[in-house]
């Protein structure tokens, strides 16, 4: 089995990009299909998803548009937590549909946040599509109505997804050996 080192941790492959591109497909066709008519706004959870936001827009056959945002976290106030800015979203996007593209939904809160966001600028509807969801990890109550792959609850890297940075390359994803 195809191992990496990463760091100070070993990874092993558990999805291969073949499997990964497969299910990219079947979404693609599932969205431009769900889609025909409406022009949609993709948006891409800046960084993790660049490079599933890139196969899935490459593979979608009606007309839409995509852009990207990037969630700046910093600690608010004790009352507040930490608190996730949005940056970058310089699209108007009242009265149009939604599809926002994440790399991973673990508890779901990012998510969440970045919905509750988008909500108070009046879009048409929200939709989330997710490479990869972790059932057993989400905490909040969230419609995911795009996955590609449900995954155990193990750490994983690669196809856009990093550890401490590091990984985003790799074309296949890896699990974390314990
Ligand atoms: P959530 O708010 O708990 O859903 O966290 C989502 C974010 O955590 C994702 O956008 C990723 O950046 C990161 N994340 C969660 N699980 C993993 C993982 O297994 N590998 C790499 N990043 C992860
Ligand atoms: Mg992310």
């Amino acid at each position: 089995m195809s191992t990496v080192k990463i760091i100070d941790k070993e990874f092993a492959i558990s999805i291969p990009e073949e499997r990964i591109l497969a299910e990219v497909d079947r979404l693609a066709k599932q969205i431009s299909q769900d889609f025909e008519g409406k022009n949609p706004l993709f948006l891409g959870v800046l960084n993790g998803s660049f490079m599933f936001a890139a196969d899935l827009f490459r593979r979608i056959t009606i007309p839409a548009e995509i852009s990207f945002v990037k969630l700046a976290s910093y600690e608010g106030t004790a009352s507040t937590g930490v608190i996730k800015e949005v940056i970058g979203l310089s699209e108007n996007i009242t009265g149009r549909p939604i599809i926002i593209v994440e790399d991973i939904v673990d508890t779901g809160c990012t998510m969440r946040k970045l919905i509750e966001n988008l909500g108070t600028r009046s879009p048409e509807s929200i939709h989330v599509c997710t490479l990869l969801l972790k059932p057993e990890k989400l905490k909040v109550a969230l419609d995911v109505e795009y996955v590609a792959l449900e995954i155990p609850n193990d750490f994983i890297v690669g196809y856009g997804l990093d550890y401490d940075g590091y990984g985003r390359n790799l074309r296949d994803i890896y699990t974390v050996v314990e």
